[in-house]
């Protein structure tokens, strides 16, 4: 099996990843590992699976090409800084195509944001147009974000967040994908403190 090599990759190609960006990489770690966790219960391949976790690992790069204070505001954005944050998929997927990643991971990282109603934001994808790959990784993007504090947010508890992304099937998510993740994050979450 892989590793995720985001980290050898991202420190290769951009030494001056600066310390202020360091939580969201540990998030992107975390989402790798939820995400391969679907890839791996869907049968994807080793090869599939490998790319499903350099998208995850590399979804929020895009960030970086924004300001830390955007990023880290600890409230709620404006509209203006919402615009802003709207493009970071986007910016990530040019990011990691410029380092070479393969072309599925760059639709990945494009695609994150997308919603399985077509209400989410990137190219306005909707169902099955959206990569597998950026609906697994939009699943445990999600569930992640949601029960981690961050600086405009407390944690939420893990069945409130498996209630909440419940609430959001054929909306935000494929609904049998949704209904895999449900059962996978709650058993898998107890793990994800060792890579926090
Ligand atoms: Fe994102």
């Amino acid at each position: 099996m892989y590793a995720p090599s985001f980290a050898r990759i991202s420190a290769a190609h951009t030494p001056a990843l600066a310390a202020w960006f360091s939580p969201e990489q540990r998030h992107n770690q975390r989402v790798g590992v939820l995400a391969d966790q679907l890839a791996a219960h869907c049968g994807l391949s080793a090869r599939q699976r490998q790319l499903v976790v350099w998208g995850a690992a590399w979804h929020d790069l895009g960030k970086f090409d924004l300001s830390p204070r955007l990023v880290n505001k600890p409230g709620p954005l404006t509209g203006p800084e919402w615009v802003l944050m709207r493009r970071h998929p986007r910016l990530g997927a040019i990011r990691a195509y410029r380092l070479g990643a393969p072309l599925a991971v760059v639709e990945m990282i494009d695609a994150h944001h997308e919603r399985w109603d077509g209400r989410g934001y990137g190219s306005g994808l909707a169902r099955h147009q959206i990569p597998l790959g950026a609906q697994m990784i939009s699943l445990a993007d999600v569930f992640d974000a949601m029960i981690s504090a961050r600086p405009y947010k407390r944690p939420m508890s893990v069945g409130a967040t498996l209630e909440r992304m419940a609430a959001d099937r054929e909306r935000a998510f494929h609904p049998e994908l949704l209904d895999l993740a449900l059962l996978l994050f709650e058993a898998h979450a107890a793990t994800l403190c060792l890579v926090a």
